[in-house]
């Protein structure tokens, strides 16, 4: 990364061994049968892809995309579904939603209330890489996360994008952000 000031904040070991207690703590909350696993495209993608390997065998994968970001750092859209799963994988089944930050908390309540009230899900249970909890616009909370950070840190890498890019970044990394929310180009004389 050349482009923006930034620090790494998880590198690839910290990352797999922050996973591997999460699906510790996750495994207890999915006993029982018909669990479908559902990523929100697509900042969870790699985050999910990891997890699901170290779940028990069996569980069926399905998709939602959900947008609400544009060009900025923060939200300025709301959140809508455009891409959706297939309805015999949700309804009735316990689905376990997965993304990648859970930051102002508009993606997943819109993505949980989705899959429960136009679906016909019989439970969601949410997974996140990181929490944010800083920025909470709404009242939700994660029932299992990987990480928490409790200061308004913008993130990329490891599925996290900024305008779409540096999501394949195989470590989580902070931008340095200005007094407008965006990311701070990174000079010749930056050390950062
Ligand atoms: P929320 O709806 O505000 O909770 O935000 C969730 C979505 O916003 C995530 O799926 C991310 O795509 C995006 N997002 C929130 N915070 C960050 C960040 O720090 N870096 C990159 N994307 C973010
Ligand atoms: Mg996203």
């Amino acid at each position: 990364m050349k482009r923006y000031r930034h620090r790494t904040v998880l590198g690839e070991e910290e990352l797999s061994e922050a996973l591997d207690g999460l699906a510790e703590r996750l495994i207890p909350m999915l006993a029982g049968p018909e669990v479908t696993a559902i990523p929100v495209l697509g900042g969870a993608m790699i985050f999910a892809a990891d997890l699901v390997r170290r779940l028990p065998a069996g569980l069926v994968m399905d998709f939602i995309r959900i947008q609400t970001y544009g060009g900025s750092t923060s939200p300025e859209k709301a959140a809508k579904p455009d891409w959706t799963p297939n309805p015999e994988n949700v309804k009735g089944k316990h689905c376990l939603l997965m993304d990648d930050i859970l930051d102002t908390g508009r993606t997943l309540t819109e993505a949980r209330r989705y899959l429960l009230e136009e679906m016909g899900a019989a439970k969601v249970t949410i997974a996140v890489l990181i929490d944010k909890p800083v920025r909470r616009a709404v009242s939700i909370e994660a029932d299992a996360f990987a990480v928490q950070y409790l200061e308004d840190l913008f993130l990329v890498g490891y599925g996290l994008d900024y305008r779409g890019h540096y999501r394949n970044l195989p470590h989580l990394l902070a931008l340095e952000t200005g007094d407008d929310g965006l990311p701070v180009p990174r000079t010749a004389e930056s050390s950062f």
